[in-house]
């Protein structure tokens, strides 16, 4: 067998100043589909994630609640981990940034940096915004507000470590010239030359009013700056400049990194300038997504406008939320949330679409073949047809991120096999008893289930639960990882003829 292609995808870190909110496991929903849809094609997929730990913000909410920031961020991250295990995140691997290995990444970087002739010492004069960890200079403020978030800003005065961007400019530019899809979706490859356009300015990359970060390693007085601690990890996770750095030669460069819009500059812009210094390729995509609001608001962690996860998965599961997002979100686009959208989607699409197609073709098995399934023998030309068309459109819908379209394809399918269940009248078919008939009634059994096989194939990357407990419901008893689109994927090559299990209703209605 050939070598895998790899696959290295990230999502952003998170800061760990409070709880999560829906907002970042929208974003983790996002990768996690993407990861496991490239796992069922056969790659071999990094995914990463991990937790944001340093900075001021999370020094200023240790101190609220009068612990250390270690013992804080310890308790927040463990709190990541049990919700990224909840909403079925198939990361392999964590990263912390206070973790000693990362800490000690971002201090060679520092050196390099410094080496390279890209650092130099001196005075910064502007704004800080503490909830967005940025600089801001005085041209940009609003009325003495945050111009990102509207929120109180503070006025610093201190001696900085300075990164030269400005170098960079030309170098960034022309990667976007030449990279069309290296900003997607469009508009925010336009936000970024819009940005470039008007010229880069140095940036502050150390602090030394803070003291919650990595130490500047030539520089005691002075911590890296949270931003750039934070951007490191997407490389320290691989075990860049350590003595194992095996993942990093494997996988680098990501093929893509997840952000939502708010953090585009710092992955656009400051990312590849920091990796053009130390000469290493960039990441091959920046999948830029919109916001899940709550009304006309972004759910905000530190504005307290959240909605939480663990109710939303008390209330209707996980499955259907992540099947929620991505259905109702368009990539790139702000999407509010509303619950009653989510009822419609759960009763509609999960309960009546999917839910009763099994429960039906279950039923009939049972009554008319005895739990058996037909074999292969006769297959509908019209389906075979149908599903080549799915899953071809299926494949170019997770290339452009197009995950509500992608479903609603796969909905095709589950809809034409609704709809042929009333045209063909299994249960009329079932009266006679003429050969043909017989034959008729296997084929239309078995045409209903392979809908159901490989509607439920193309669902693991967004149900995998659910998709786990349709294949053991219809008699295959495989793991969902062991699943492969391409190998398993071809209309008429399920055998039949396995046992059914026990009927077990997958989504009970809810009342809205
Ligand atoms: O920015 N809808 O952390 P963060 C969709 N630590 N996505 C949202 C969202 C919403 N309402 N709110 C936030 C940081 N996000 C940094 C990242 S990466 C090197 C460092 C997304 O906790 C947001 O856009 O503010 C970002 O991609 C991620 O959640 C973490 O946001």
């Amino acid at each position: 067998m050939g070598k895998k292609d790899k696959f290295y995808i990230t999502t952003a870190i998170p800061y760990m100043n409070s709880k999560l909110h829906l907002g970042f496991f929208y974003e983790a929903t996002l990768a996690d589909v993407v990861a496991r849809f490239k796992r069922l094609e056969g790659k071999d997929v990094f995914f990463l994630t991990g937790a944001d730990e340093h900075g001021q913000k999370i020094e200023k909410s240790a101190q609220a609640k009068d612990i250390s920031s270690q013992e804080y961020v310890d308790m927040m991250s463990s709190d990541m981990k049990r919700l990224l295990d909840l909403y079925e995140i198939s990361n392999n691997s964590y990263i912390r940034t206070t973790e000693k290995a990362h800490e000690k990444v971002v201090q060679n970087i520092l050196v390099k940096l410094k080496e390279n002739g890209d650092l130099y010492k001196g005075n910064y004069e502007g704004f800080y915004c503490i909830p967005d960890e940025t600089f801001f200079t005085d041209a940009q403020v609003v009325d003495g507000k945050c111009p990102e978030c509207g929120r109180e800003i503070e006025f610093i005065k201190e001696e900085n470590y300075f990164f030269k961007l400005s170098k960079y400019q030309d170098a960034i530019f022309k990667h976007l010239e030449d990279n069309p899809d290296f900003v997607y979706p469009e508009t925010r490859k336009n936000e970024v030359l819009g940005i470039l356009n008007q010229g880069l300015k140095d940036i502050s990359i150390s602090r030394t009013t803070v003291k919650w970060g990595v130490p500047v390693p030539f520089d005691s007085k002075h911590v890296c700056y949270v931003w750039v601690d934070a951007l490191i990890n997407y490389i320290s996770a691989l075990g860049y400049t350590l003595a194992d750095d095996k993942l990093f030669v494997k996988y680098w460069p990501a093929d893509q990194h997840h952000i939502g819009k708010d953090i585009l500059k710092f992955h656009a812009i400051i990312w590849p300038a920091m990796l053009l210094s130390l000469g290493l390729p960039l990441p091959k995509q920046v999948a830029v997504h919109g916001w899940i609001m709550l009304g006309q608001e972004k759910l905000s962690k530190s504005k307290g406008i959240t909605l939480d996860p663990d109710e939303l998965a008390e209330s209707y599961g996980v499955e259907p939320i992540r099947y929620f997002l991505m259905r109702e979100m368009s990539f790139g686009q702000d999407c509010s949330f509303t619950h009653e959208l989510m009822v419609r989607r759960f009763n509609n699409d999960l309960s009546n679409d999917i839910g009763n197609l099994l429960s039906r073709t279950m039923v009939m098995v049972e009554k008319y073949r005895n739990g058996i399934v037909p074999s292969n023998a006769n297959i509908n030309l019209d389906f075979k047809k149908k599903w080549n068309e799915v899953r071809e459109y299926a494949i170019r819908c997770v290339k452009e991120f197009r995950f509500n379209d992608y479903l609603s394809k796969i909905w095709e399918l589950i809809n034409m096999a609704n709809k042929y269940i009333e045209d063909s009248q299994p249960w009329n078919v079932a009266k006679s008893s003429e050969d043909k008939d017989v034959k008729n009634l296997d084929g239309i059994l078995y045409t209903l289930i392979e809908s159901l096989r490989l509607s439920t194939l193309m669902l693991i990357p967004v149900i995998p639960k659910t998709c786990a407990k349709i294949f053991s419901q219809i008699g295959i008893n495989k793991n969902t990882d062991d699943f492969n689109l391409y190998k398993d994927g071809e209309w008429g090559s399920f055998e039949g003829k396995t046992k059914l299990a026990i009927r077990e209703i997958l989504f009970p209605r809810i009342k809205g």
